[in-house]
C-alpha cells in the first residue's frame, strides 16, 4: 500500500463514538471527504527515511490529519467560508456552534491519538505536537488581525503564514524521523525542510485562491480578498502600485476589481517565483540530510509535486 491509502484506510477505521450524532457526525463528515493527506503523507514519508515498519508512525499520522481538520473547522467559520474539498462547510451544513464543538473534540481526539504512539520520546512529541498547535493559533489570530490593517509588510505576512501553515508541516516531518529515532540534527533538518515547503505551499494556497479552479480547488476563488487577506499577491501589488491603485487594493473586496490590478503589476510571476525561491532553500537543507540520497529523492519528489498542485 502506498503512504495515502495507508492513511485513508487508517483514516476510515478509526473508532469513535456514535452518539451524541450532532457531534460525530460533522467528523465523520470532514474525515471522509478527502484532502491530500499532506501532514500524514509527510511523516510516513520522513519516517521511511529511517526505518521501513511504518505502522509504527501511523498514530502519529492519524493525530496530525486530525488535528489539521479541526483547524479547517474552525478556519472556514473564522473566513466565512462555505465550501471546502467541493462540499459544503461543516458551519454551513449544520452551524456555527457545530463547528465549534465538533472543531474541539477533534483536537482533543487528535491529541489522544497522539499518545498512542509507542515511542520512547513521548514527551518530546506531545511538546512539538502541542507547541505547533499554539503557534498555529498565533498566526490564525495575525492573520485576522491583519484583515484589518492596510501597513502589512511582506516580513510580517512570511511570518504569519509560517506560524499558521508552516509549522504543522515542518512538526509533521519531524513526528516521523522523531519516531524514527533519527539523530537530532536530522530532525532539525527535516523541521527547516517542512518549514520551507510550508511556506510555498501557503503562497500556493493563496495564489490558487485568486487563480484556481473551483471545481478542481474545491473552494470558493476570490475568498481573500472577499476578506481583505494580507497575502503576498496584495503586499506586493500595493508596493509597485501607484497611490491610486494602491487605495483600490486596500479597500476593494471585489475579485473583479483587485485581479485586473495583479495582472498589471506583474503579480502571479512574482508569487511564482517567490514560491521557487522557498523550494531552493528547502533543497539546500534536504541535500544536508545524512541519508542516502535515493531514500531523500522520494520525498523530494513528492514535495515537488505539491508545488505543481492545482488543489
Ligand atoms: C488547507 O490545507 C489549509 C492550508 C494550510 C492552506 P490543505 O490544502 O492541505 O487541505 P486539504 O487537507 O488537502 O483539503
Ligand atoms: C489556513 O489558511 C491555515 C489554517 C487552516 C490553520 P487559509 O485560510 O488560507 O486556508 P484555506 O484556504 O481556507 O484552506
Ligand atoms: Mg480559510
Ligand atoms: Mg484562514
Ligand atoms: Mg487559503
Amino acid at each position: 500500500m502506498n503512504h495515502l491509502d495507508t492513511i485513508n484506510a487508517a483514516l476510515k477505521a478509526l473508532p469513535y463514538p456514535q452518539k451524541p450524532e450532532g457531534l460525530y457526525e460533522p467528523i465523520s463528515y470532514v474525515l471522509s471527504m478527502g484532502g491530500k493527506r499532506l501532514r500524514p503523507v509527510l511523516t510516513l514519508l520522513a519516517y521511511g527515511l529511517y526505518r521501513e515498519d511504518v505502522e509504527r508512525a501511523v498514530p502519529a499520522a492519524l493525530a496530525l490529519e486530525t488535528y489539521h481538520n479541526h483547524t479547517l473547522l474552525h478556519d472556514d467559520l473564522m473566513d466565512n467560508a462555505d465550501v471546502r474539498r467541493g462540499m459544503p462547510t461543516v458551519h454551513k451544513k449544520w452551524d456555527a456552534n457545530t463547528a465549534v464543538l465538533s472543531g474541539d473534540t477533534m483536537l482533543i481526539m487528535a491529541c489522544r491519538k497522539m499518545m498512542e504512539t509507542s515511542t520512547p520520546h513521548l514527551r518530546e512529541l506531545m511538546d512539538l505536537f502541542l507547541r505547533t498547535q499554539q503557534e498555529i493559533c498565533e498566526g490564525q489570530q495575525y492573520d485576522v488581525n491583519f484583515e484589518t490593517r492596510t501597513d502589512v509588510a511582506v516580513e510580517e505576512y512570511i511570518e504569519m503564514i509560517r506560524l499558521k501553515t508552516s509549522v504543522l508541516l515542518a512538526c509533521a516531518l519531524q513526528c516521523g524521523a522523531l519516531i524514527a529515532d533519527a539523530p537530532v540534527a536530522d530532525q532539525q533538518l527535516l523541521y527547516d525542510f517542512g518549514q520551507y515547503i510550508g511556506l510555498a505551499f501557503q503562497l500556493q494556497d493563496d495564489y490558487l485562491d485568486c487563480y484556481g479552479d473551483p471545481a478542481v480547488f474545491g473552494k470558493a476563488i476570490g475568498g481573500d480578498i472577499r476578506c481583505g487577506k494580507k497575502t503576498f499577491m496584495l503586499i506586493s501589488a500595493v508596493a509597485r502600485a501607484d497611490e491610486a491603485d494602491a487605495e483600490t487594493l486596500l479597500t476593494s473586496r471585489d475579485p473583479s476589481v483587485v485581479l485586473p490590478l495583479y495582472e498589471r503589476h506583474g503579480i502571479p510571476q512574482l508569487a511564482r517565483e517567490k514560491m521557487q525561491e522557498y523550494y531552493a532553500k528547502a533543497l539546500a537543507v534536504l541535500e544536508k540530510l545524512n541519508v542516502p540520497a535515493e531514500r531523500k529523492q522520494v520525498l523530494w519528489e513528492y514535495a515537488e509535486a505539491l508545488l505543481k498542485r492545482e488543489k
